[in-house]
């Protein structure tokens, strides 16, 4: 249903990926996988037209449509949850603002009131009296309560962020769905309510994620961007991961004779599609797995940045004191009288089934937004660096180059080019690479960025409100890796729970009706914790 042919596309010097010929079909969902900046996201938007391949087209059969959900989710901040829907029908929200802007003048003239006439046709023929109830229709059925659809997007959590920008992308009754890394930010209940979406869906998906087990369960094809090419393999993520695996081992072992080789990819692939029979597709994924040669399958490129905080000076006695502090947005109380105190050797992971009150308090204590009662201070001897959620104050709209994006947070002993260079060697911006402007980087690439920052700052407490979102799989690893050998304190949120597990030995779950609060814990003790449980349970009733 869509076909690719022949495309290639070039950032000025650089070739993202040339000679691509896919094929995309009905009824299956495609996981497009790769490295942070290997050109997912590019490809789904030469998918869906908003920039065009260098050569070569995509087609789409004229009657079908296509939607997306982008993987920034933080576009909409300003707009009402109801309106985001409808922005979906991209003309049908035209022609309502420019009717609304028209009614709103004070001097209505006879031009105005023709242009109001057209309009109020167009709007009629495209059933925009229903487009509201259709909408909110949609928004219930995803879970979002009539009481939340005129509320600002930013009021929104994580979860409902996803459901909503869905709603979007769903309105008009797509054809195919395009979705970029739609688990970023997602609790666990949340991403198991999308995969059920996904695999009820009954036309064609594409997906980029970074998520092992969400590609497993919802994904009958991969898509691997890598190497410059863009290609296709029958099966799920764990299916494409060993089996590459094997390749680069065989590859690796120039003894082994050919037919050897060929011998054991075989064995490996009729053992994996003889236990591949739980899927809907389980036959024919047998049937196609069974064709598979040698020559079919590639060792993967993937590479590990390195992550690793070294802090200037020790932390003294006092880490950070908050005392009864509260908060309302908008209405709505999102901190409710919180009060902790944390010492110099607390890795603290925040929970909260609401994770707008884990960032809010983030935001209050990094001192971007004040409380309304309350207050906090941090020891004298600390320095603090933090990760926000949303980046975008960092990156949009900025011309810089990587190198003087970075320079600007570097002391004056590191600022040269040459000091710069190699520490952004390491976090993967090689060569000419670090002459790219910061407003075009990749979400996870981005992501490498900030940690940059952290890591120049040498300071001794890490403010990190869930770092993972973005990062691929290997760069995930370096930083759970990099912060479990860090010396200073960390204040986390997560919603990535082996990473919390191997971090946090300390969890304070942020309830509407204020904390629970254990040390000297992990997050497994603390989850299976009756006490706990019942303690948290009651806080939120
Ligand atoms: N306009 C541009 N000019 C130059 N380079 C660009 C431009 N847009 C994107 N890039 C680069 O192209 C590469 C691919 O970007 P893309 O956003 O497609 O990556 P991705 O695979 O989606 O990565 P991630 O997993 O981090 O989201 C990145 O290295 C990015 O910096
Ligand atoms: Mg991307």
């Amino acid at each position: 249903m869509i076909t690719v042919t022949d495309v290639s596309l070039n950032f000025s010097d650089r070739k993202l990926f040339d000679e691509v010929n896919l094929q995309f079909n009905n009824d299956n969902c495609y996981g497009v996988i790769g490295a942070n900046g290997a050109g997912k996201s590019t490809f789904l938007k030469i998918l869906s037209g908003e920039i065009s391949p260098t050569t070569g087209n995509v087609s789409l059969p004229a009657e079908k449509r296509m939607a997306v959900l982008k993987q920034n989710h933080y576009d909409y901040e300003d707009q009402t949850v109801i309106d985001t829907v409808i922005m979906g029908h991209k003309r049908l929200y035209e022609i309502m603002q420019e009717k609304d802007a028209i009614y709103m003048k004070p001097d209505f003239s006879d031009e105005d009131g023709i242009r109001a006439a057209e309009l109020e046709g167009e709007f009629a023929e495209l059933n925009g009296w229903e487009a509201e109830p259709e909408a909110m229709t949609l928004l219930k059925g995803l879970g979002i309560p009539e009481h939340l659809h005129n509320q600002k997007m930013s009021e929104l959590t994580g979860g409902q962020h996803v459901k909503a920008l869905l709603a979007q992308a769903l309105f008009g009754e797509p054809d195919v769905l395009l979705l970029d890394e739609p688990t970023n930010g997602l609790d666990a209940q949340s991403i198991k309510w999308l995969e059920e979406f996904l695999i009820n869906f009954e036309n064609t998906v594409i997906v980029v994620s970074h998520d092992r087990h969400f590609l497993n369960k919802v994904c009958t094809h991969m898509v691997d961007v890598d190497f410059g090419k863009i290609k296709l393999f029958v099966g799920n993520y764990d299916f494409w991961l060993e089996s590459s695996q094997l390749a680069s081992k065989l590859a690796a072992d120039s003894n082994a004779k050919k037919e050897e080789k060929i011998k054991e990819l075989q064995e490996f692939i009729a053992r994996f599609s003889a236990n591949a029979s739980k899927s809907k597709q389980a036959t024919s994924r047998k049937k196609m797995l069974d064709k598979i040669t040698l020559d079919d399958i590639q060792p993967s490129s993937r590479r590990y940045p390195f992550v690793g905080f070294s802090p200037e000076r020790e932390i003294g006695n006092d880490l950070l004191r908050v005392e009864n502090i509260s908060k309302t947005i908008d209405g709505k109380k999102v901190l409710d009288k919180i009060s902790f105190n944390l010492g110099r050797d607390d890795k603290v992971a925040f929970t909260s089934l609401n994770d707008v009150a884990i960032t809010t308090l983030f935001r209050i204590i990094m001192g971007e937004m004040e409380p309304d009662t309350g207050s906090y201070q941090w020891g004298v001897t600390t320095s603090q660096a933090y990760l926000p959620k949303d980046t975008s104050n960092e990156f949009e709209n900025n011309n810089s180059t990587i190198l003087d994006w970075l320079r600007q947070y570097a002391s004056k002993e590191e600022n040269d080019n040459t000091f710069l260079r190699s520490f952004l060697g390491r976090m993967l911006f090689s060569g000419e690479e670090v002459l790219k402007e910061v407003s075009v980087l990749s979400g996870g690439e981005k992501v490498r960025c900030m940690l940059s920052k952290l890591m120049l700052s040498k300071a001794n407490v890490l403010v990190l409100d869930d770092p993972t979102n973005h990062l691929d799989l290997e760069s995930i690893t370096a930083l759970n890796n990099g912060l479990i050998d860090f010396k200073g304190a960390i204040l986390f949120g997560s919603h990535d729970h082996q990473f919390i597990q191997t971090l946090a030995n300390r969890i304070i779950e942020i309830t509407p009706n204020g904390v629970v609060d254990r040390s000297e814990t992990t997050y497994d003790e603390f989850l299976e914790n009756k006490d706990v449980q019942n303690q948290i349970k009651a806080l939120y009733a």
